[in-house]
């Protein structure tokens, strides 16, 4: 028998209706389009609205753009990983929820939360899960509602993130395709830098905390910066040598979408021509772990069977990495 790896065999996307553009930004804080645009290269993003809707309402949505294009019953889940910084609430999993919305009512779930790199990281374990060959189709959603922990009097936050959600289905494939390789890695150190202070186990709700504003995002932006940058560049340099690849046997590079200026220095670090460099970040923002199945999705049809991709991250925590795939199917 051949070997067996783990290959993305479908893809889907949503995102909410609402367009938060910069010209609108203008108005709610002291801002201008120029600074945004030249600083992140953001031009607008969407913003989930309506009560009692959550992280799984975009999760929910992207699984079934997923499903509306395949033949798939969602029946044959067997797993549904929701990869998130910001469940719909604790103790209760996102994708459990998500899994008996979509009818995937054979699957179990679970949350994967590590900031921006969650939907690799993801990748990674899902892909594990195939490769062991008991596991045969397994969901992974990129979602996240940003602006549930954005505060929108602050200018250094409120213009960068926006919320969405993308999915993708794993499946065996027999024929060399699909997850080659990772290089994932953490370092505690970024925890100060990129965070939301209280909510959590160590400092949970309290009036004072709320009046404090501390469960909005608070973040470092030059350190994230500086870190983003180095460290982007290091990891997709590692899996090219890992895997004797040089930059001219890449035909895309899929970098997380939090600014314009860090994807184009980690193009440039590796001399990776731009115009092979996904970008979306105009329209959406830093939709954290949506970012990475937002650009597969949006770049679906101009992807080619055996296609070589790099995807990496970098985020909060800090956490990072990148993840060597040959594309399985030609849409
Ligand atoms: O996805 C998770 C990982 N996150 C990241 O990778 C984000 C990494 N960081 C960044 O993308 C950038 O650092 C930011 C976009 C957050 C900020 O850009 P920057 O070029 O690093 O700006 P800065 O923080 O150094 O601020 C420069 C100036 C400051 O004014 P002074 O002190 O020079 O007078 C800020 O107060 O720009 C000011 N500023 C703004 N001005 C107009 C900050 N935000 C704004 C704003 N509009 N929205």
């Amino acid at each position: 028998m051949s070997k067996i790896s783990a290959a993305i065999t479908a893809v889907g996307k949503y995102v909410p209706d609402y367009v938060l553009t910069n010209q609108i930004l203008e108005t709610m804080v002291d801002t201008n389009d120029e600074w945004i645009t030249s600083r992140t290269g953001i031009k607008e993003r969407r913003i989930l609205k309506g009560k009692n809707k959550g992280t799984s309402f975009l999760a929910i949505n992207a699984a079934k753009n997923l499903l509306s294009k395949t033949n798939v019953d969602p029946k044959e889940i067997e797993l549904v990983i929701v990869a998130t910084a910001t469940p719909d609430m604790q103790a209760a999993p996102t994708s459990v929820y998500v899994a008996t919305q979509i009818g995937a009512t054979n699957a179990f779930g679970y949350d994967l939360i590590a900031a921006c790199s969650s939907f690799l990281y993801a990748i990674s374990t899902a892909s594990s899960y195939i490769e062991s060959v008991k596991y045969k189709k397994v969901l992974v959603i990129g979602a996240d509602m940003n602006s549930s922990m954005i505060d929108y009097s602050d200018r250094t936050t409120c213009i960068i993130f926006g919320d969405g959600a993308g999915a993708v289905l794993l499946e065996p494939n027999e024929e060399g395709l699909g997850i080659q390789d990772e290089y994932l890695r953490s370092d505690g150190i970024g925890r100060e830098f990129l965070q939301v202070p209280a909510g959590g186990s160590i400092e949970p709700a309290t009036e004072q905390t709320i009046k404090d504003k501390k469960h909005f995002i608070f973040q470092d932006g030059r350190t994230v910066f500086k870190w983003a940058v180095s460290n982007m560049a290091d990891v997709c340099l590692k899996i090219l040598e890992k895997n004797n690849l040089t930059i001219n046997d890449i035909n895309w590079l899929t970098v997380h979408q939090a600014n314009k200026r860090i994807i184009d220095a980690t193009a440039k670090r590796l001399e990776f021509p731009t115009e092979r460099v996904m970008t979306n970040i105009e329209k959406y923002g830093n939709t954290t772990s949506a970012t990475i199945p937002l650009l597969l999705s949006d770049y679906e049809k101009q992807l080619k069977k055996g296609d070589n991709i790099i995807m990496a991250a970098f985020g909060g925590g800090f956490t990072w990495g990148s993840i060597y795939l040959k594309w399985a199917y030609n849409s």
